[in-house]
């Protein structure tokens, strides 16, 4: 699947904005920064932030989610809401509804996870989304990574990796078959004759599995999508079959190009594998762009964001929540071990990830030092020329479908990306001048799901 240099690929290349409904973006330090506005309790923000990337033509804006304050490190929220590190997490449905009435084309997405919540709440709030959007709904299926989360959901710890990516497939089956429940051509809607819609095209589900038992239907019409579209970010070979089986697209934190491109490729494989057409799938790395008028201004903004602006606790605090793991037990010298890694049962990939980048062994103060989180994925700096090389590199060899832009600031980022950057990828033919279709799936190029396919 890897493309060499020479070749040129054919399609669009895919942009996402990488969004949370809190106080950080997934850089920890993003609320210190000087130009980042503190508006996440305002609905006008994120509604700014919807005009911006659509300005920019992005197909969607998908908002991460955590159910907990990170409360990992030391057994105590203290050092999270001391250091503003992610302890702000707003409810992202409202959030959406909020942005769905102040843009018209843009994708919104919301991540829900399949261990805390049920598959009808799931299926009634994308499909209600996907209507009052205009169908432009997606959802980022998530099984949740952490003890945090199950504690302020009646159980102490969470479930085993593998399991729950067992339950998420049931969760999916059952979702899925709600948004079935209805024909598409059931509504009627006849005054006169007072029918309402059609009884035969709206059944019942009868869902009866290990972990859910749904009986149905749907208290909401199929929505304009049919089904809305699944994200997903499983990296785990457990986590790849999910997606291979359900997402439609894939998100990775792969930190460089060469490892991009192997899980690119493995991906894809897996995707033919179940009888799914891997071109229509896209992968997504998540990235970040550090763009000014010239390259010298870039590297200074570079620099404030690794040296300046990330307290390197609330890097570990992070770490603890993502990891699952209480790092406040290990000294900041202490070499990261194999050991440890196997025992860690939420992220390990990020471990490796680091690994990779910082090469050798890896100390907790490494962890720290080296802003843990703007190293899940690569960071292309420069100016908007530069960083768009980048970009087109990764896409034009066979790394990439397109990106997850996070961001450094915010809403600065992606009014950076959408001023300097995509002008340039549009100027190459790259990426759009203009919306192909009302639908997030037209725009992505995927199918209208049938019922029951
Ligand atoms: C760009 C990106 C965004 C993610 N967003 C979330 C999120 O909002 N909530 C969450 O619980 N996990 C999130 N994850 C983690 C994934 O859901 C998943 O747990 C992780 O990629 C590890 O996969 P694995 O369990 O298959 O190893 C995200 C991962 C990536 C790469």
């Amino acid at each position: 699947m890897a493309k060499s240099q020479g070749q040129k690929r054919q399609g669009k290349m895919s942009l996402v904005g990488f969004m949370q409904a809190g106080n950080t973006s997934v850089y920890s330090g993003s609320w210190r920064h000087p130009a980042t506005e503190h508006g996440f309790l305002d609905a006008s923000y994120y509604q700014k932030l919807g005009r911006t990337l659509e300005e920019g033509r992005f197909d969607m804006m998908f908002f991460d989610d955590r159910l907990a304050m990170p409360g990992i490190y030391g057994g105590s929220v203290a050092e999270a809401v001391r250091t503003g590190a992610r302890p702000v997490k707003l409810d992202l449905s409202i959030v959406l509804g909020a942005i769905a009435g102040a843009t018209s084309h843009i994708g919104l997405g919301a991540t829900y996870s399949t261990t805390y919540h049920s598959p009808f709440h799931v299926a009634r709030t994308f499909s209600t989304l996907d209507h009052l959007s205009g169908g432009r709904a997606a959802w980022n299926i998530v099984t949740s990574v952490n003890d945090s989360e199950a504690q302020n959901f009646g159980v102490d710890e969470i479930l085993g990796h593998d399991e729950r990516y067992d339950r998420a497939d049931e969760f999916l089956e059952a979702t899925v078959g709600l948004w079935d429940t209805w024909e598409d051509d059931a509504l009627v809607l006849d005054r006169e004759s007072g029918h309402f819609a059609h009884a035969d095209k709206v059944r019942a589900l009868d869902h009866d599995g290990k972990y859910f038992k749904v009986k149905g239907p749907l208290t909401v019409p199929r929505g304009p999508q049919g089904r809305p579209v699944l994200l997903q970010a499983g990296s785990s070979g457990r986590g790849r079959d999910f997606a291979s089986r359900w997402a439609e697209v894939i998100f990775t934190g792969d930190p460089n190009i060469d490892g991009a491109r192997k899980h690119y490729e493995d991906q894809k494989a897996r995707i033919a594998e179940v009888g799914r057409d891997p071109e229509r799938i896209k992968m997504l790395p998540m990235a970040y762009a550090v763009v000014a008028e010239t390259r010298a201004q870039a590297e200074d903004r570079e620099q404030l964001l690794l040296n300046d602006l990330v307290d390197p606790q609330a890097s570990i605090t992070l770490l603890s929540e993502l990891m699952n793991y209480d790092f406040s037990g290990i000294a900041m010298d202490e070499v990261i071990t194999d050991e440890l890694i196997e025992s860690v049962n939420g992220i390990r990939g990020l471990t490796q990830n680091l690994r990779q980048h910082i090469g050798g062994d890896v100390t907790l103060a490494d962890l720290a030092g080296h802003r843990a989180t703007l190293l899940q994925g690569p960071r292309f700096v420069g100016t908007g020329t530069d960083v768009a090389d980048q970009m087109h590199e990764w896409f034009e060899t066979g790394a990439c479908d397109g990106f997850v832009m996070a961001a450094t600031h915010v809403p600065g980022s992606y009014e950076d990306l959408t001023r300097m950057v995509v002008p340039e990828l549009q100027r190459r033919g790259v990426f759009r001048t203009e919306y192909e279709g009302s639908t997030l799936r037209e725009n992505l190029g995927l199918d209208r799901p049938a019922v029951g396919s």
